[in-house]
């Protein structure tokens, strides 16, 4: 059945509570006095513990909502509402509290120091929280063991897979104990099996109660998901529950067959 932008039916949080909102959420980019709308209106409503994915093509605005559902930037117009706070009147102050209280960030590439420990790496959040050194250190090994990084904690970014690198950025991701973790691309830069166990942690983390947001351009990444956004021209133009949702353990298992088989 077609369904146009405007008539699209949402999917609704039935069991659980709306942890994150956009409301008519518009992002106007001007440059060189050329406005791209990067978001046209979006309506959007992730439930507390929900895994969501978000596809569409390059330049369909995925990352833009990422950037305003996570406050690292303000809507042209709309509001972003966080745990039932609309934050749109928040000072820069009070946003950058609620992002560092809330929610954890997963980019493509990594963004770690380089010639940095993982452990260091891991810390960082908790320096501008201010949290105490001894107490970071334990942190920051505490979730760097929860990626299985445990034996990791001393090398520096340079001296990890990139897979390993990904890990560690999620470790830094949730050493503030985020309700939320954004990940845009998380996959993107790795091979399969990587992206795999990346996926693994992330349905992992899911499971223990964490509401995930993740974009990927992969069909086969966001069927890890419970629900799936698609965004095309700046809006969302379907929303779907997934059925028969991949178990990012099934497909190690699988992988490890094909390895085995072809040896
Ligand atoms: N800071 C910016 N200044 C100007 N235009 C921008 C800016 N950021 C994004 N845009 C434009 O907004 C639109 C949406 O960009 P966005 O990065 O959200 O797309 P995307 O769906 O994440 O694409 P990709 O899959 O390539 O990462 C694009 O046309 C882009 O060129
Ligand atoms: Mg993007």
């Amino acid at each position: 059945m077609e369904e146009s932008a405007a008539t699209q039916a949402r999917v609704e949080c039935v069991e659980s509570r709306v942890v994150l909102e956009a409301r008519q959420v518009s992002k106007c980019y001007e440059l060189d006095e050329i406005e791209v709308h990067a978001l046209r209106e979006v309506d959007l409503e992730v439930c507390e513990g929900q895994m969501l994915a978000v596809m569409g093509p390059s330049g369909s605005g995925k990352s833009t909502l990422m950037h305003m559902i996570g406050l690292l930037d303000r809507p042209t117009t709309g509001n972003v509402v966080v745990e039932g706070v609309d934050v749109s009147r928040m000072s820069p102050n009070e946003l950058a509290a609620v992002r560092n209280k809330r929610i954890g960030f997963v980019f493509q590439s990594f963004n770690l120091l380089p010639r940095t420990s993982a452990q260091a790496n891991v810390e960082l959040p908790l320096i501008y929280a201010g949290v105490s050194l001894l107490k970071r250190a334990s942190m920051a090994r505490a979730s760097l063991e929860r990626v299985g990084l445990g034996d990791r904690l001393g090398h520096y970014s340079s001296q990890l897979s990139g897979g390993q690198q990904q890990r560690v950025a999620i470790a830094r991701a949730l050493v503030t104990a985020p309700s939320i973790v954004l990940a845009d691309e998380p996959t993107g830069n790795l091979d399969s099996r990587s992206g795999i166990e990346v996926m693994s942690i992330l349905q992992d983390l899911n499971r223990q109660g964490i509401t995930i947001v993740i974009v990927t351009h992969d069909d086969g990444v966001a069927r890890h998901a419970e629900r799936v956004v698609h965004m095309l021209d700046g809006r969302i133009v379907h929303d779907e529950l997934v059925e028969n949702r991949t178990l990012a353990e099934d497909r190690m298992r699988e992988l490890d067959a094909e390895e085995e088989a072809a040896q």
